[in-house]
């Protein structure tokens, strides 16, 4: 049965590729709830897809989705998570130049399933400080390495005796002595310390921590059994976790094109820390600032495309197939696109520029193109159909808002009504430039001089794991391809075929007319 119609079937009057559509529309800035995508005849089941892309050479995800830079989204908890599951982080700026670095060291240093910062208590705590640790911090563990002052394993305080009974004992009475405790030497990890752990856990039976040292027997980390069994089953999971050529989980991080005193591109600094980052194994760094399209940040691609051929870069961000040019001809390879679209966005409001997304990315996505760089969608996806109208334009997302609730991010959790919420801030709110990010926005390194914020700080409900948001994602991601019959991304790319939404259905597509008792995540 033949699976598709004459181009100029009744179907190809109302819904139009990408190059018929945005042109209709020259004059109307569009972005994701605007329009809306048409089901083609399909032969591929949703959980077949295929959603690896490849942003330039060397920098290839399994998932088309990326963390944003951000005080309040990426450090290296989000950015091991974002690998793990096949994705990309890209660790923030707003930090000492020497934490950045140690932040992508600890990316690239992780081993799956061992906790290398595990929470330790010393020998003369007592129990009581110990019991107001875990209820403060919400633990959901009471089992808890002993170390000195030097950071050696005296012992192992075990959940038994982390009781209300035994509050004034003092550790070093309660702890299961050194000489009782099985560790194993960092050494002995290997290629492979999960399936050494799952041996081990299997030989000692009752025994669900082992604790991981070096020769000097400090503490080095903490492998629990319900990890390795959690882990054991996800190794057939579809999508695999994005790995470097040494099998090291990738890493982003974001460099601003600092100015020194005299105004001029500091050169010498960014050039010295770019090379403490690639020495660490960064995978790729991003020129993060709200205008891309500026001499500035041409200047700072320019000279890290001279200083490391082989990097790849990403810089960002222009909303314009003028800027996507420019910052291709100053070598970059992957583009960001998007100006205003954030949650926490004000720059349209504050600076009357931007453009409403899918517009710009369309715009963007030609000149990319031509010049063969990829792009990539950031800001305003707020729900899964979001990304999938993206990447009918663009090769990945990135993702703020939705990932600012994550246990991940970074930030404290506060209760507010009964309510768990964490911090969300937008890179150009006053604190953020405060903390560092001015340069971003074009401001003095101290903005409470000339004060323009271009975002605000707000609260994200606690929205649990990056897996668990992650998989709600990419299970929208994929029914979309399902409905489009596209395998992959690039067959999305070219079957995409739009139609202009009104907003009584903008209104019809939500859940409408009943009272919702769940959300659908
Ligand atoms: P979402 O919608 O995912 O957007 O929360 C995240 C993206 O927003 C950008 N960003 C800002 N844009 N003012 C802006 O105009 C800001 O203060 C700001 N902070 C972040 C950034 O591109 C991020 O990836």
């Amino acid at each position: 049965m033949a699976a598709t119609k004459e181009p100029d079937s009744l179907d190809s009057k109302f819904y139009k590729p990408a190059d018929s559509f945005f042109p209709a529309y020259n004059n109307l800035g569009l972005t994701y709830d605007d329009v809306t995508l048409a089901t083609l005849y399909s032969e591929v089941l949703p959980r077949d897809t295929q959603l690896d892309t490849m942003l330039a050479e060397g920098l290839h995800l399994n998932i088309p989705v990326i963390s944003a830079d951000m005080d309040t989204v990426t450090e290296s908890r989000m950015a091991i998570a974002m690998a793990l599951n096949g994705g990309l982080g890209l660790i923030h700026y707003n930090m000492p130049e020497r934490q950045q670095l140690s932040e992508v060291s600890r990316v690239k240093n992780h081993v799956h399933g061992l906790i290398q910062e595990p929470i330790k208590v010393a020998p003369e705590q007592l129990i009581a400080e110990v019991l107001e640790l875990i209820a403060k911090k919400r633990f959901g563990f009471s089992t808890f390495p002993v170390v000195d002052g030097q950071g050696k394993l005296v012992g192992l305080l075990s959940g038994h005796v982390v009781k209300q009974r035994y509050a004034q004992r003092k550790v070093a009475e309660a702890l299961t002595p050194r000489s009782q405790v099985h560790t194993l030497n960092k050494k002995e990890l290997g290629r492979d310390p999960i399936g050494k752990a799952d041996k081990f856990f299997t030989a000692h039976p009752g025994i669900h921590k082992l604790l991981v040292v070096d020769d000097q027997d400090r503490l080095h980390g903490l492998i629990t059994m319900s990890d390795v069994e959690r882990i054991t089953q996800e190794r057939n999971a579809q999508f695999k976790p994005a790995r470097d050529a040494h099998h090291r989980l990738i890493c982003g991080a974001a460099v601003s094109a600092t100015r020194n005193a005299f105004g001029e591109l500091d050169r010498e600094r960014i050039l010295a820390h770019v090379g403490g980052l690639v020495e660490r194994g960064v995978d790729t760094v991003a020129v993060s600032t709200a205008h891309g399209h500026s001499r500035g940040v041409g200047d700072a691609v320019r000279m890290l495309r001279e200083a490391f051929p082989r990097l790849p870069i990403i810089a960002g961000n222009v909303t314009s197939a003028a800027g996507v040019e420019f910052l291709a001809e100053c070598g970059a390879n992957a583009i960001k696109v998007g100006q205003g679209p954030g949650s926490i966005c004000t720059t349209r409001i504050v600076a009357g520029v931007g453009i409403p997304q899918l517009t710009a990315l369309y715009v963007s996505s030609g000149a990319a193109q031509n010049k063969r760089v990829t792009i990539l969608a950031d800001g305003g996806i707020t729900k899964s159909g979001d990304i999938v109208k993206a990447l009918t334009l663009a090769q990945a997302v990135i993702c703020g808002g939705i990932l600012a609730g994550c246990s991940e991010a970074p930030g404290e959790v506060m209760e507010i009504g009964g309510k768990l919420f964490k911090q969300y801030r937008g890179m150009g709110s006053l604190a953020a430039m405060k903390e560092g990010s001015a340069a971003r926005y074009g401001h003095a390194p101290d903005p409470a001089r000339k004060v323009a914020p271009e975002g605000v700080e707000a609260l994200k409900e606690v929205s649990g794991s990056v897996d668990r948001v992650l998989a709600q994602l990419i299970g929208g991601i994929q029914s979309g391809m399902g409905y489009l019959g596209a395998a992959n991304l690039a067959q999305l790319r070219e079957k995409a075929r739009f139609i202009r939404v009104s907003p009584a259905g903008q209104r019809e597509a939500a859940p409408h007319d009943v009272m919702e008792l769940k959300t659908g995540n």
